[in-house]
């Protein structure tokens, strides 16, 4: 069966994600691929509705589990109805965020267990993670000041946490790159977005994927 490639972008708050997967895809385009470019939590209408009670403001009470069930929820509906069918037609499937985030923000950040995180998510995905994931690393002073300074980015809940959360998150993500060197290819995003947009082109070309 032909098979297109699964590509992820995970990072802090403020790493750049959004700005860097519009050039990617630009690039990954000019290169001849045909590309689909989609987000978690969210992407197809259930997963959606299940970001908006995950992300909604009011909701401070929210359990640490239910959250991380809730994003385990979202990932299923839009695994089998947008990914799996894009990745059957060849595409390239470029995902800004998808399991290393439960991981990092809900495995380590939020102290439920790395382990325990990924074995609901297992459950979830059925084993299919992603051929390449793209690690923007960002200090968190760098990634909430640029948060701060876009009018247009929507404040959600976990934005509201404080340093000390962010500085976990991205701990969080230090421990999964090292659990998956292989895949994890970890990009200094404090930089300019050219240089970023750079260095990722690079890095993707070595894996010889591309
Ligand atoms: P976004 O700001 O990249 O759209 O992501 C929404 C928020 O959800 C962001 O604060 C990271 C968080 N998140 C998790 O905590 N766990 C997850 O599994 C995912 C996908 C996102």
């Amino acid at each position: 069966m032909k098979r297109g490639l699964f590509l992820t972008l995970e990072g802090g708050e403020g790493a750049g994600k959004s700005s860097v997967i519009t050039l990617l895809e630009e690039k990954l385009v000019e290169m001849g691929h045909e590309v689909l470019v989609t987000r978690e939590p969210g992407g197809v209408e259930i997963a959606e509705k299940i970001r908006h009670i995950i992300l909604d403001t009011a909701h401070v009470k929210m359990d640490g589990r239910t959250e991380a069930l809730l994003y385990a929820a979202a990932r299923r509906q839009h695994l089998v109805e947008k990914v799996l069918p894009a990745l059957e037609e060849g595409k390239i499937v470029l995902c800004d965020r998808f399991v290393d985030s439960s991981l990092a923000y809900q495995g380590y950040a939020r102290g439920l267990g790395i382990e325990q995180v990924l074995s609901i998510n297992m459950f979830a995905i059925q084993d299919c993670l992603p051929d390449v994931t793209l690690y923007l690393d960002v200090d968190p002073k760098v990634g909430l000041a640029r948060i701060h300074s876009n009018d247009e980015r929507e404040i959600n809940r976990l934005d509201l946490e404080g340093m000390k959360f962010h500085e976990q998150v991205r701990a969080g993500y230090e421990q999964v790159v090292e659990q998956y060197p292989e895949r994890i290819l970890r990009i200094d995003a404090n930089q300019s977005l050219e240089n970023v947009l750079e260095q990722i082109i690079s890095s993707l070309v070595q894996t010889g994927k591309f």
